[in-house]
């Protein structure tokens, strides 16, 4: 398979994998782009069908959502009818399985994710999701979850039924809203945390699918330079991510596969 690859980028993903395998302490950062090839629209792709006209960033902000609660969460609604029936892709499986090898060595893995879908879990991994959960809900104004009892609507995904209207919570009347974390908003306090002690004290930080536009999980790839660290990215377009020590210029799905049958077996 690896004979697909130009040979400049077949030296680099084993250049990587020598790497990977010769440290012991990794710290992973994943962003739309792995759940890409599943079909799931990255964000800075444009909006299709009757979000065409609209981006991400105007609808994901709680002014917007204080502006026009109907827009917003009917917007959530259409992403979570757009992923409910999306798959793990190659490079979600092969993460999956390098961390279950990792349990057998004295590797220590830390899965970041900046996405918001269960595809990781899908494949099986463990993961810290910084932007929230998109099949969750609870009250933008008591912060209470909301478990819908009568038929847990969008608390599962396998219960939803992608109504468009708004619905208010049962304590205090305020709008249920996505548990997602929206832009102008803090990240989940624990998961920030681990996600910076493991950008801290990791030997190697691969980012991969990830933009690096959006701060503070931007910021985490330095953190771990400054902090000596080798940065890996993969990705098929360029980033401004001016640290990186290893480009892999190639889909997530392709290399993921590729870099850890090389590491797990080197
Ligand atoms: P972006 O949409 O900003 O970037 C996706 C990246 O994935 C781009 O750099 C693409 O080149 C790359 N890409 C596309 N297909 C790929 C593939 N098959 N394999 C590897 N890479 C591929 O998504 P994020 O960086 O995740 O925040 O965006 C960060 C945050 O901004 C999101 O979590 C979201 C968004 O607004 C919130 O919702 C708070």
């Amino acid at each position: 398979m690896l004979a697909e690859l130009s040979p400049a980028l077949t030296a680099e993903v084993q250049r990587a994998a020598k790497l990977l395998a010769s440290k012991q302490r990794i710290c992973l950062l994943t962003g739309a782009g792995i759940s890409a090839e599943s079909g799931i629209p990255t964000f800075r792709d444009k909006q299709t069908g009757l979000w065409e006209n609209y981006a991400a960033e105007d609808l994901a902000t709680p002014d917007a959502f204080a502006r026009d609660p109907k827009l917003v969460w009917s917007w959530y609604q259409w992403r979570r009818q757009l992923v409910a029936d999306k798959t793990p892709n190659p490079a979600h499986d092969a993460l999956a399985q390098w961390q279950y090898h990792t349990q057998s060595s004295d590797q220590q893995l830390t899965l970041i994710t900046q996405n918001v879908d269960d595809l990781h879990e899908q494949a099986g991994s463990t993961v810290i999701h910084l932007h929230g959960n998109l099949w969750q809900n609870r009250c933008s104004q008591c912060n209470t979850t909301y478990e819908n009892r009568s038929n847990r609507l969008a608390n599962s995904k396998n219960d939803l039924i992608f109504d468009e209207d708004l619905i208010t919570c049962q304590h205090c009347g305020g709008y249920i809203r996505p548990n997602i974390v929206w832009f102008g908003e803090s990240l989940p306090v624990q998961a920030w945390q681990t996600a910076e002690d493991a950008a801290s004290n990791c030997e190697v930080f691969i980012s991969i699918g990830t933009s690096s536009l959006v701060y503070p999980a931007a910021g985490l790839a330095q953190l771990a330079k400054q902090n000596g660290a080798k940065i890996i990215e993969i990705n098929p377009d360029p980033t401004p991510n001016t640290i990186v020590d290893i480009t892999l210029a190639e889909k997530a799905g392709v290399i993921m596969p590729l870099l850890i049958q090389q590491i797990t077996t080197l």
